[in-house]
């Protein structure tokens, strides 16, 4: 068993399709664990995506994360970091594959409606960062 860290982000939100991601992840057997919904500040969403902090589009980034609510759940399930990021698609929503997520409902790539962790070490890092153990369902 495996978990990954979710993030409905501010336009998927603000779309109404919270139920629409959800359902996707129940159907494809990925457990939530824990789910909290949040609307993050400028420092959250800088020390979130401190990798990127060098990247053209981080100040982008964390501006559209800090625009609005997200929800953040954990995913539990067999290789469920990558079983997540199939279900996602790619980051490019122009390059992802039919019938995921990015595909169906992104509209930028920025703007691209989920975020899921790339590997264990991030989803350890990604998990910690928004949830304490006592909220983690075992
Ligand atoms: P996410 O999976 O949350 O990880 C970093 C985010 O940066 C990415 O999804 C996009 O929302 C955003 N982003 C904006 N521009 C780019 C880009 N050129 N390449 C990768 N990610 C980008």
């Amino acid at each position: 068993m495996e978990r990954t860290l979710s993030i409905i982000k501010p336009d998927g939100v603000a779309r109404g399709i919270i139920g629409e991601v959800i359902k996707r992840l129940e159907i494809n057997h990925l457990k939530i664990v824990a789910m909290k919904m949040m609307k993050m500040d400028t420092a959250q969403a800088q020390g979130f995506y401190s990798v990127h902090k060098e990247r053209p589009f981080f100040d982008s980034l964390t501006h559209f994360m800090t625009s609005g609510p997200v929800v953040v759940m954990v995913l539990e399930g067999e290789n469920a970091i990558t079983k997540y990021r199939e279900i996602m698609g790619a980051t490019d929503y122009r390059e992802a594959a039919e019938g995921t997520i990015r595909k169906d409902f992104a509209t930028d790539i920025e703007k691209n409606v989920v975020h899921g962790s790339d590997s264990p070490e991030t989803a350890a890092f990604e998990i910690g960062y928004f949830f304490n153990r006592f909220e983690l369902i075992v």
